[in-house]
């Protein structure tokens, strides 16, 4: 009797666990102000065999504590060859899903599943399928910022770092759809002389990006580097001095001797550059709209309390079905594997 009563004890306990997942993404718990965050992150993390892997666009105490901070190419190397059993994605729910679909055997993390992506949710799977029926001899590219049911409806997945090897790997009169971001398969389509089919997505962080006001910082900096991001507009990368992905991006600063940059991507990545180089200065390029930031409102959804709480109470878990998991794997590997043959 009393283990029934348990059971059901338990059971409503479960549910109101899921309801409040889905309704706040994350579970909201009172944390003792005297904790020292970091210190207890790293005794969860050895008990629990969990490694954390970051994003560049997350805020600075999760880029410290991460045992590994990258790019989108770079996360999903690691997630495939990790061998701790929880992977902790501080990042968005398609990168969490990622790795989740390289690592289907371990329990991966996201510390808030409303970390979501607008670049994703603007190409609908079911659109999508449509829109690929239209050309049944094209082979499908999708940029990794996208839910795992698109990369199951995909030929071969990319990344900022390799979207333009990828394409050159294939034959050149072979036609190909490319997803879901328009600015990214522009530019693309520019370095590589291929017509590219584009789906009509964009990032809502790299669109807004203002010209006017990019060339008016210049002015004020002319000795200032422009360097961007190619999720941004087609007009904005014109004026840039360096287009790459975070890492392209991270490498360049390290690279140039100019003293002063530009930078038009989420403002993150500023971190990373600061640290490794102290003595040059990063100014954010300005959006076009009144807010004065470049925040990913998706990426800054996680926080250290939320990445905390996650270690310990093991949740949010990020789950993928078992039929999605087969057919995304497939594009994902390949390009995994064209990477490796490229030294990327
Ligand atoms: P990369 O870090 O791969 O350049 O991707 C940027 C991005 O938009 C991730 O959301
Ligand atoms: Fe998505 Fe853009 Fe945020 Fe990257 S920066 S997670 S592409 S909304």
């Amino acid at each position: 009797m009393e283990a029934r009563i348990f059971t059901v004890d338990k059971m409503q306990m479960k549910m109101e666990v899921v309801e409040e997942l889905n309704r706040k993404g994350y579970i909201e718990e009172e944390i003792d102000p005297t904790l020292d965050l970091f210190e207890e992150i790293e005794k969860l993390k050895k008990q629990k065999n969990a490694v954390i892997l970051a994003h560049y666009y997350q805020e600075p105490d999760i880029q410290d504590i991460a045992d590994y901070i990258g790019d989108s190419l770079g996360l999903s190397q690691e997630a495939a060859k990790t061998d701790a059993d929880v992977i902790v994605f501080a990042g968005v729910h398609f990168m969490a899903e990622t790795a989740k679909i390289l690592s289907p055997q371990k329990t991966v993390l996201l510390p808030d599943l409303k970390a979501g992506c607008s670049l994703a949710d603007s190409c609908p799977p079911h659109l999508f399928k449509k829109f690929k029926e239209k050309y049944p001899d094209h082979v499908v590219i999708t940029y990794v910022n996208c839910t795992a049911e698109l990369k199951a409806l995909s030929d071969i997945v990319c990344t900022s770092t390799n979207a333009v090897q990828i394409v050159e790997s294939l034959p050149k009169d072979q036609g190909i759809i490319f997803g879901p971001d328009r600015n990214l398969g522009a530019w693309v389509a520019k370095k590589t002389g291929r017509d590219l089919v584009l789906w009509n997505g964009a990032c809502m962080v790299h669109e807004i990006f203002s010209r006017e006001k990019i060339t008016k910082l210049k002015e004020r900096h002319p000795n200032a580097k422009f360097i961007a991001h190619p999720e941004c507009e087609e007009s904005v990368l014109a004026m840039a001095d360096y287009i790459g992905s975070t890492t392209g991006l991270l490498k360049y600063s390290i690279n140039s001797d100019a003293q002063e940059f530009i930078v038009a991507t989420e403002s993150g990545i500023i971190h990373q550059m600061e640290k490794a180089n102290p003595t040059k200065t990063f100014i954010p390029a300005p959006p076009s709209n009144s807010c004065a930031c470049n925040d990913c409102p998706y990426m800054k959804r996680n926080t250290l309390e939320k990445l905390y709480l996650c270690l310990k109470n093991g949740l949010p878990e990020v789950d993928v079905p078992a039929d999605i998991i087969v057919a995304a794997r497939k594009p994902i590997e390949r390009m995994l594997e064209i990477s490796a043959s490229l030294g990327l």
